[in-house]
């Protein structure tokens, strides 16, 4: 499987949000992932359900939501109504997590379980056949444009074997300071798909970035 990209919205220019939707919707980006923040969950706030319903409305990708946020099943409904296809929770955010996801999949969307840095993998292995995703943060939740965290890498590799040995299909995806030099060595780890903010909208040419992403190969 070619490795799958969503870039994150945060990095965009949001002066120029139409234009950069667009730029989304021509290259090869397979998602567009969108970071919602309420002060409480991470310490920064970023934008909210007028904005994703903006984006929804003009974006020709699925929308990747990743909800940072406390109490995530309060925003089941909206997210659903907006068309997302993929709704992520935390796992540190969500007391009753098996309620939780089987609540977005009678909404219609997948569910996908967050996992915080320091949060281990083997916290996963009675969830992990209700899901459609695991998102590995690789960098602190609540900013963009931070370090790579290189712990991340042995994760992948652990959480690759507890959805072999459970028979999962879950995907893996991860988010925070993937660029050009961590973004090989995530594939070749396991990685289904790539989540790029400053990455991809900072770049000069951000099409080209989103293809030489989608172009690794484990
Ligand atoms: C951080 C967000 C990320 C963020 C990644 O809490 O979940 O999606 O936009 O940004 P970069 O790719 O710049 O690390
Ligand atoms: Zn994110």
């Amino acid at each position: 499987m070619a490795t799958m990209v969503s870039p994150s919205l945060l990095a965009a220019d949001f002066t120029n949000l139409r234009g950069e939707i667009e730029m989304i919707n021509r290259s090869e980006a397979d998602w567009l992932h969108m970071d919602i923040m309420d002060g409480v969950f991470v310490p920064n706030i970023s934008f909210g359900f007028p904005v994703l319903e903006a984006v929804a409305g003009i974006c020709q990708k699925p929308l990747d939501v990743h909800f940072m946020t406390v109490h995530p099943e309060v925003y089941i409904e909206p997210t659903a109504k907006l068309g997302a296809m993929m709704m992520n929770i935390h796992y540190e955010a969500c007391t009753h997590l098996h309620r939780t996801v089987h609540a977005i999949h009678q909404a219609c969307m997948k569910a996908g379980v967050s996992l915080n840095p320091s949060s281990p993998v083997s916290m996963l292995e009675d969830i992990i056949c209700d899901v459609d995703m695991v998102l590995l943060m690789s960098v602190n939740p609540g900013f963009g444009g931070q370090r790579f965290i290189e712990g991340t890498i042995g994760k992948i590799r652990r959480l690759r074997e507890l959805i072999a040995s459970s028979g999962s299909h879950a995907l893996i995806e991860v988010d925070g300071g993937v660029q050009s030099e961590t973004a090989p060595r995530l594939v070749s780890a396991g990685v289904d798909i790539l989540v790029s903010g400053s990455y991809v909208f900072k770049a000069p040419d951000p099409v080209a970035t989103i293809h030489s992403l989608k172009s690794l190969h484990p």
